[in-house]
């Protein structure tokens, strides 16, 4: 039987709790797979700075890069506020996407169908809404040069963050959302601000020229971010594959999530390039949301986004397509039964805690997978 090994990274705050979740869907596997999972964990983020002074260790560094895949929680919360910036609880995270060089981050937006009534939009513009934005994750404005505040002299200070995106950058992202389009509806909506923005004159003529390279049979449409935005929230369902980067695609995401009910729906994957040699990739899977300060700790939080993004690890670190519909089925299986954590509640469900909804999934696996 084909086993792998997982490196799990819980962090902070609800991610702790979201990640016992997803360990009862790994058992799940291990019990009754085709498939098996060796997992160690770690510390990452704020908790790996109590634990060390750092967000994460060189040693950590070394575990999440000889892991099959990685499986993260979320880092970050009020207690590490005044750390020094550097050793943020973030820091921990932005280092595991550089390093690795996990540059493709996929994160589908959908709306399922027991769902269609908790988005704040009205559920004719969100039923059936399936949308996959593509962000770019090791560029832009996240990581230029320079980044700094300075001091000015005179009781001023001067911040600059830097956006650079080279070709190369922008060409990888492109092919890989021409690619993964193909397996849907062939048609990518690359978002920049070419009116304001150098890095953005380049993107979209990057993109341009990308798309004439083998990939004409997609159908190519350029938006400005901000008009993107304002049109996600207008008529969702006209997108299908969204390309934009890494900033762009950070707040747009949060934007998308709220089409499908919760921030606490959303997975993602991020993925480095395939080995020359082995085919095999780098990847890191986590929900899109954050630690939750809020609902930390209490038992409230949606572990649906987590399980969804181990979901995403079976279909693109593993290869394991139908274990990876059989988690997707089940999630929408607990949500059509209505079972309902408090970010999705809805009048005549049934309001449950993290540990209930996870339960309740593999509950469903065992139904649906006899
Ligand atoms: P957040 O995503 O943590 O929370 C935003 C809102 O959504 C809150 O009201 C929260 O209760 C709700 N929410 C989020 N996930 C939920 C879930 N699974 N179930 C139910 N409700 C859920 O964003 P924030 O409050 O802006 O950030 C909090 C901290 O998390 C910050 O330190 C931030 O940097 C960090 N953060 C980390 C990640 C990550 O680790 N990938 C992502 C986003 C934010
Ligand atoms: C996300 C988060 C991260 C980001 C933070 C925690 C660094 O908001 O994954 O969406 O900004 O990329
Ligand atoms: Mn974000």
């Amino acid at each position: 039987m084909a086993s792998y090994k997982l490196l799990l990274l819980p962090g902070d705050g609800i991610g702790v709790e979201v990640m016992a979740e997803v360990e009862r869907v790994i058992d799940w596997f291990n019990r009754r797979g085709a498939v098996s999972f060796e997992t160690e964990s770690d510390l990452v983020g704020g908790a790996a700075y109590d634990a060390h002074g750092q967000s994460i260790s060189d040693e950590t560094m070394r575990r999440a890069d000889e892991a099959d895949a990685i499986i993260f929680g979320a880092v970050g919360g009020p207690k590490w506020d005044s750390v020094p910036y550097d050793v943020r609880p973030e820091a921990g995270l932005l280092r595991l996407r550089k390093d690795l060089k996990l540059f493709a981050n996929l994160r589908p937006a959908v709306c399922y169908k027991a769902l269609a009534q908790s988005s704040s939009l009205k559920t004719e513009l969100v039923e059936g809404l399936d949308i996959l934005i593509l962000r770019e994750l090791t560029g832009g404005v996240y990581f230029g040069e320079p980044k700094e505040i300075t001091e000015l002299g005179n009781g001023q200070k001067r911040a600059v963050d830097t956006q650079v995106y080279e070709t190369y950058e922008i060409d990888r992202i492109a092919r890989v959302a021409f690619e993964l389009s193909r397996a849907r509806q062939s048609r990518v909506t690359s978002a920049e601000k070419h009116n304001v923005m150098k890095s953005g004159v380049l993107w979209k003529e990057v993109v341009t020229q990308t798309h004439k390279d083998g990939f004409e049979d997609v159908t190519l449409d350029h938006m400005l971010a901000d008009a993107l935005g304002m049109q996600l929230v207008r008529r969702p369902k006209q997108f299908d594959v969204i390309l934009t980067d890494n900033l762009f695609g950070d707040i747009l995401s949060d934007v998308a999530a709220m089409l499908t009910g919760s921030l606490g729906m959303l997975p993602s994957a991020s993925l480095g390039a395939p080995d020359g040699q082995t085919g095999r990739r780098k990847a890191l899977y986590e929900p899109v949301h954050g630690s939750a300060p809020d609902i930390a700790g209490q038992g409230k939080a949606n572990p649906l986004a987590m399980i969804a993004s181990f979901g995403m690890a079976l279909r693109y670190s593993f290869d394991r397509g139908a274990e990876a519909d059989l988690v997707e089925h089940a999630v929408s299986a607990v949500l059509d039964e209505g079972y309902r954590t408090g970010d999705i509640m809805a009048d005549g469900c049934r309001l449950v805690g993290t540990q209930e909804m996870g339960e309740a999934v593999v509950k469903a696996m065992d139904r649906l997978a006899v």
